[in-house]
């Protein structure tokens, strides 16, 4: 596979210093909900990475569902492998990718439960299929064949049928990111890149740019 000819040129927008918030969550709102406005799917879609107790690191997606506090909010299965990674390092880079507007947007936080009380109000937002498969799958663990998955989602819809209350799994929730740092990138003509970095000293946020 040679990708070799694959070459972009980035000149949607620039990132200077004169237009920046001075508070990298105004920063992110703005970018995010311009982002939004192009209403393409999983727009809220970021990658976690998180590191194992070896040092092994692990990437995935989760859909953001708030921010709201300074915190970052996603939903997940306490038992799965991120939260396993997470309970030995709960230091995490978050990212998100904004293709169509050559943005990329860099977290490093710190990951906190939240309350059981916040999970189950939002879980009992979700629609009824995602909540019997929340209910029905030991998230990362394995399982013999697709058949299995599907008897023991069924066996979940006969024990919640559809109106009824489907009781949030012990083992859901959400984590929040508490940042500590933010990067904006801004695709630039030339690979001129913009890259603006904001760092929490104390309770300040400062900012500098990066050479692209
Ligand atoms: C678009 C998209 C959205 C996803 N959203 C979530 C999510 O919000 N929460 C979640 O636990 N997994 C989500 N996943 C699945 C994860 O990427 C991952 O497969 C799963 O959480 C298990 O990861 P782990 O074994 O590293 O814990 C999503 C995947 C994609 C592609």
């Amino acid at each position: 596979m040679d990708l070799h000819n694959i070459r972009e040129s980035y000149k949607f927008d620039s990132l200077l210093e004169l237009n920046l918030e001075s508070n990298p969550f105004d920063q992110f709102q703005y970018w995010y909900t311009s982002y939004a406005e192009l209403r393409i799917k999983d727009s809220n879609a970021m990658a976690i990475a998180t590191v194992d107790s070896q040092g092994i690191p692990s990437n995935r997606i989760v859909l953001l569902k708030a921010v709201e506090n300074n915190e970052f909010i996603f939903f997940t299965n306490y038992r799965s492998a991120k939260a396993k990674d997470l309970l030995s390092n709960p230091m995490v880079s978050a990212l998100f990718f904004w293709r169509e507007q050559e943005r990329q947007v860099r977290i490093q936080g710190r990951v906190v439960r939240i309350t059981k009380e916040k999970s189950e109000a939002y879980f009992a937002t979700r629609p009824y299929l995602s909540q019997i498969g929340a209910a029905a799958s030991e998230q990362s663990q394995p399982i013999t064949n697709r058949a299995a998955l599907e008897s023991k989602f069924s066996e979940f819809q006969n024990k919640f049928p559809e109106g009824s209350t489907v009781p949030m799994p012990e083992d859901w929730g959400g984590f929040a990111i508490q940042p500590i740092s933010f990067e904006f990138w801004q695709g630039r003509e030339g690979r001129l890149h913009d890259r603006i970095v904001y760092t929490l000293e104390g309770h300040e946020w400062t900012t500098s740019r990066l050479q692209p």
